[in-house]
Parts: C-alpha cells; sequence; structure tokens
C-alpha cells in the first residue's frame, strides 16, 4: 500500500512490551515500524509494531492476524521465521499490535540496488533461485503473497558472509483460490492494496489472484534486479495503467540481449495463463537466459 501512515507513538528505546525490550528502531515499512528487541529466551528478534492508523481499523487488524498466521504456517530457509505476535497496551487508546521474527542482518533488495546498482549475474541467479524456492513453499502451501517486491526480499548474511534470500511481510497475504469474490470483500473499490510498480494486471483490476499473480510480481523484482529501476514508472495513475497495457521497455541493462527480453516478456504476460507455471519454471529460463546474453556478449 503506497498510503505513507505516520507512527502515533513511537516506542522509546529501553520501553518494555511483554517480555520484548526495545533496543532501536531499524527501519520502517508501510505498515508499521521495525526495531531490534531482546527477549529473555529468543535473544535480538525482529520486533514490528503497527502503525495505530493501520491497528486500529477493523481491516488493519484482519490484516494483521492473517499476516500473524501467514508468517507462522510456512516455515522455509528462504521465508522469515515467525516467532510471536501480540497487543502494546496505551492508556488512552485501543492497545496497539505487534508481530515479532528472527533478526535478519543486511539489506532488503530494494536498498540494495539503491546503493550498488543492478546484480551481476552470479548474484541474480543465486537471489531467483532462493527466491522461487520461498514462493513455491507458499504456493504449494495454498497462499498467495500478492505484496512480492524489492524491499520485501531480504539479503540476510550471516557471520561468514553467506548471504540467503528471507521473504518478508505475510501483509497481503490469503489463501489462493479462483474465486477473487471473497477477496473483494475486504478491498473496496478504488482502494489500491499493493504497490503499483509491483502490481500485477489482474491486481489493478480488483479481479481473482493466484499464484500467476506472484510470478509476474517475481518478473517485476527480476526485472529492477537487472535494470536497476522498475519497467513502469511515473504517477501512481500511469503505472497501474501501464501494468494492464503497456509492454515493458526492452531491459537496457548490461544483460540486454533477445533471450533476456523474450524471458521479460514470457514472466510479464498480461495473461496470468500465459505467464509460467511455477516460480522454479522462471528461475530456469532466466538462468537460460542469461547464459545465451553470456554467450552472446563473449562472441561464442
Ligand atoms: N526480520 C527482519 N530483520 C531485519 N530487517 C527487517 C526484518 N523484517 C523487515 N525488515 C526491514 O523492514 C522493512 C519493513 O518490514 P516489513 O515487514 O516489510 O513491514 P511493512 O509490512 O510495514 O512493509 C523491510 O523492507 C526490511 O528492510
Ligand atoms: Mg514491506
Amino acid at each position: 500500500m503506497s498510503a505513507n501512515y505516520p507512527a502515533i507513538r513511537a516506542l522509546d528505546v529501553g520501553a518494555q512490551v511483554d517480555d520484548y525490550v526495545i533496543i532501536e528502531p531499524i527501519a520502517r515499512g508501510g505498515y508499521g515500524v521495525l526495531y531490534r528487541a531482546e527477549h529473555p529466551l529468543h535473544g535480538e528478534v525482529a520486533f514490528k509494531a503497527i502503525y495505530d492508523a493501520v491497528s486500529q481499523t477493523v481491516e488493519g487488524q484482519r490484516r494483521f492476524f492473517d499476516e500473524a498466521r501467514l508468517t507462522g504456517q510456512v516455515e522455509h530457509e528462504n521465508i522469515v521465521s515467525f516467532i510471536d505476535c501480540g497487543t502494546i497496551d496505551h492508556p488512552e487508546a485501543l492497545p496497539g499490535l505487534y508481530i515479532v521474527t528472527e533478526l535478519l542482518s543486511g539489506v532488503d533488495l530494494q536498498t540494495y540496488v539503491e546503493q550498488k546498482g543492478p546484480l551481476d549475474m552470479h548474484s541474480m541467479l543465486l537471489v531467483s533461485r532462493q527466491l522461487a524456492d520461498a514462493l513455491d513453499a507458499i504456493h504449494d502451501a495454498g497462499f498467495v503473497h500478492r505484496d512480492l517486491k524489492p524491499e520485501n526480499v531480504f539479503l540476510d548474511v550471516d557471520e561468514h558472509d553467506v548471504v540467503r534470500v528471507k521473504l518478508l511481510d505475510f501483509g497481503l497475504a490469503r489463501p489462493s483460490s479462483s474465486d477473487g469474490r471473497r477477496r473483494r470483500r475486504h478491498t473496496p473499490a478504488g482502494v489500491i492494496v499493493g504497490t503499483p510498480e509491483f502490481m500485477a494486471p489482474e491486481q489493478v483490476l480488483n479481479g481473482p489472484s493466484g499464484a500467476a499473480t506472484d510470478l509476474y510480481a517475481f518478473g517485476l523484482v527480476i526485472y529492477y534486479a537487472l535494470a536497476g529501476v522498475p519497467p513502469f514508472r511515473g504517477g501512481q495513475q500511469d503505472v497501474l495503467v501501464a501494468q494492464v497495457k503497456t509492454t515493458p521497455p526492452p531491459l537496457a541493462s548490461r544483460y540486454g540481449c533477445a533471450a533476456v527480453d523474450a524471458f521479460i516478456d514470457k514472466a510479464l504476460s498480461k495473461w496470468p495463463s500465459q505467464r509460467f507455471r511455477r516460480a522454479g519454471e522462471l528461475h530456469e529460463a532466466l538462468a537460460q537466459a542469461l547464459s545465451q546474453s553470456k554467450a552472446a556478449k563473449s562472441g561464442r
């Protein structure tokens, strides 16, 4: 969601919420502020306090409990691990909400590309392989993430400098179904749920979303990582229209070659049935296209 919710009451350093002691704020998302916190049993954790403007609405509460339930449901090495959730008492207002996950160290893919530029081929394939594994796991479990974008893809670095991809933020995740009516009930006409630059055409049109919706967003994430920018940019309305109608501009990155653009055309097909069927299949097609681009460049 693009709305910028203010944190009405920030948590102070040293504040205690249940058994968690707040150490410092580390990031801000569309729905909450993330803190590093300490727990006597779990050690250091990521503690996300949901903005009051979200947590104090029926829709915000529903989104929160869906996020907690779905984050806890799929255990996978490429999906952030759920630890806990609860409420933050306030003397003068309704309780706030918090969700606790394992603490990751590193940066999200959005920040990484902003700071370092497009990924090289080796890093691209590492990220896409692991992201594909995470997506296939949630699709096999019967869910759709619906908010796949570079800032929800974390590059976690361990003490040996090994990078592991962790998919974050299940706040928009839903059971997958070919029937869009249940989801539409929660999404009144005119309300945009998602980030325009990373939304599939069927999300823009408020239609049913399935695994294919995430696979389109996966294609957008790969495009972004290769090019350093998403294919469609500009005002929100223009981007939404482009997702539905416009062919992505050919990749003007160092990878640019016919095979890569053919891959992007399929990954970003406007018609869900014409896209890749599984995330693993999409990854394999990317690896093939990139190897052709490398062969083309070295004159073989
Ligand atoms: N477990 C974590 N450890 C470290 N940083 C995290 C963790 N989870 C999220 N982040 C950072 O915080 C940002 C916001 O978190 P996210 O769960 O996506 O919140 P929101 O639902 O508000 O978008 C992410 O883009 C990422 O940079
Ligand atoms: Mg997020």
